[in-house]
């Protein structure tokens, strides 16, 4: 029998009532002590093409240099699995933000750096998500690079083709990208070198004493 202080009773979680959470006795604290950093997460948010995922693998490889447990979620490779049964409709998009949120706060928990690279179009979406985990948890850094250069970049032709109609509700075209007011990092990803916003980045964690 497993003593009941173990037990947390949540209320009615939608269709699995009857569910309570059990406490595990390696907690976050722990499993940060024993990495030697906290857990964050490093929330990408930008157009398609405006260097989120690169800058996301770029940072990790620094972080991972320097001994930190980390990892990469980019929204092309979730959007092959975990979210694979959705699409690009503005409630889609939300539910891929929910699933991710959701996923982050188990890294968190874990104790790992995780890096999100996602459009995440909308506000709300993205308050939603730092409600769900934690705003404490969170570095959002907002990739900020016009359409203009995006669209010139596009490295995977999607832009072309919906300017060709040929892909509907596409970010910057045809469906809204709103830029976050605040953002704790603004880097302007068109202009700066990838050098550059690595440094700013990792030197952001230094100061919030993410890393040492
Ligand atoms: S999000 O809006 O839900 O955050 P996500 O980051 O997962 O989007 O996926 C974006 C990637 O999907 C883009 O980089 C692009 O390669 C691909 N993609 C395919 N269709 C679309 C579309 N209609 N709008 C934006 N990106 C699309």
């Amino acid at each position: 029998m497993v003593a009941d202080n173990k037990f947390q009773v949540l209320e009615n979680m939608g269709k699995s009532p009857n569910v309570v959470r059990e406490k595990a006795a390696v907690t976050r604290p722990r499993r940060e002590t024993l990495n030697g950093h906290r857990s964050v997460n490093l929330w990408f948010t930008g157009l398609s093409g405006s260097g989120k995922s690169t800058l996301a693998h770029a940072v990790e490889e620094r972080l991972h240099l320097m001994g930190c447990r980390t990892y990469v979620f980019d929204g092309d490779n979730v959007r092959h699995g975990l979210c694979s049964d959705l699409g690009f409709s503005l409630e889609d998009r939300s539910e891929n933000m929910r699933r991710v949120a959701e996923m982050i706060g188990l890294f968190i928990d874990a104790g790992v750096i995780s890096l999100t690279a996602f459009i995440s179009p909308l506000e709300a979406d993205r308050r939603r998500v730092k409600e769900l985990i934690g705003a404490e948890n969170i570095l959002e850094i907002y990739c900020n690079c016009s359409l203009e250069i995006c669209e010139s970049r596009d490295v995977k032709g999607l832009y072309k083709k919906a300017r060709e109609g040929k892909i509907k509700n596409y970010t910057g075209i045809s469906s809204p990208y709103e830029p976050p007011k605040q953002p704790d990092l603004d880097l302007n990803t068109g202009e700066q070198s990838l050098n550059e916003c690595v440094k700013i980045i990792v030197a952001e964690l230094k100061d919030r004493g993410v890393i040492l």
